[in-house]
């Protein structure tokens, strides 16, 4: 099992779905972890009661990440918790909009890219100083930014993004021991991606997947913790899709 003893952790978007596993794998591997949320405060302290009730160490912090300086807020919460040293960081928020071309507007592209890719850029770059040798970011990619399903073209382009700036980043802070990588999820069954709720939804996803059931949160967590553990400790620039065999 991974051990993330004595590590300190910030996930982004911890109050629900992907970033609340990733909070809880994260935890129950030894990791005290600050559990970011935005509009979802009761939801994060359900996280932080769950992980302290099995003897791990929580504490919540908010900021929106969709303000041009919510990062910078939110590096400043964190620096105040942990002090010198954040080993991992899990920037996991993130919106989706279904629109075709003809339906995105403006203010969707610009919402899109706001929370999915300048969020996470100005976090790492707020948070670099307090992140040393052996420290390790996941940031979270999707299927989508790999092959086209349903109807996301702005925001396939967002993770297409983050799969770009996880080179770049990984590229630019090899030399100080520092790890970056995204995990890049098929459909998981979340708030995000309600229509796995439906049967013509989940027809859909089992159909596009060599693995025949729809993924949960959890199967997600499992992989973010891992590649911010010491096992992971040769993977960097890589973006790893945990997606049950989609669109092989
Ligand atoms: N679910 C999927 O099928 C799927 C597939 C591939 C990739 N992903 C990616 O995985 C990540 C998590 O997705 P999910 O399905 O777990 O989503 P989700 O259930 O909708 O949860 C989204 C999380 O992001 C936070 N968030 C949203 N807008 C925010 C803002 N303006 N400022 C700060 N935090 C904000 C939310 O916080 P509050 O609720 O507290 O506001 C919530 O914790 C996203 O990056 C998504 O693109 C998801």
């Amino acid at each position: 099992m991974t051990n993330l003893t004595g590590k300190t952790a910030l996930v982004t978007g911890a109050s629900r779905g992907i970033g609340r596993a990733s909070a809880l794998a994260l935890a129950q591997a030894g990791a005290q972890v600050l559990v970011h949320y935005s509009s979802g405060e009761k939801e994060a302290d359900a996280v932080v009661a769950e992980i302290r009730a099995a003897g791990g160490n929580a504490q919540k912090v908010a900021a929106n990440l969709r303000d041009a300086d919510g990062p910078h807020e939110l590096a400043k919460q964190v620096r105040a918790v942990i002090g010198h040293r954040l080993d991992i960081l899990v920037a996991n928020a993130g919106i989706s909009k279904a629109a075709s071309i003809e339906d995105t507007t403006v203010a969707d592209f610009d919402n899109l890219f706001a929370v999915n890719v300048r969020a996470p850029f100005f976090l790492v770059q707020q948070l670099l100083p307090v992140m040393c040798k052996g420290s390790s970011v996941v940031l979270l990619s999707s299927l989508a930014a790999r092959a086209a399903v349903g109807t996301l073209p702005a925001y396939a382009a967002t993770k297409g993004a983050v799969d770009t700036l996880v080179r770049h980043f990984a590229s630019a802070l090899g030399e100080r021991g520092i790890r970056v990588n995204a995990v890049a999820p098929g459909v998981v069954e979340t708030d995000m991606s309600s229509f796995t709720k439906t049967d013509s939804g989940r027809e859909v996803t089992l159909n596009m997947q060599a693995l025949k059931r729809v993924a949960q949160p959890d199967d997600i967590g499992g992989a973010v913790a891992f590649l911010a553990s010491d096992a992971a400790r040769w993977i960097t620039g890589e973006t790893l899709h945990v997606d049950g065999g989609s669109k092989l």
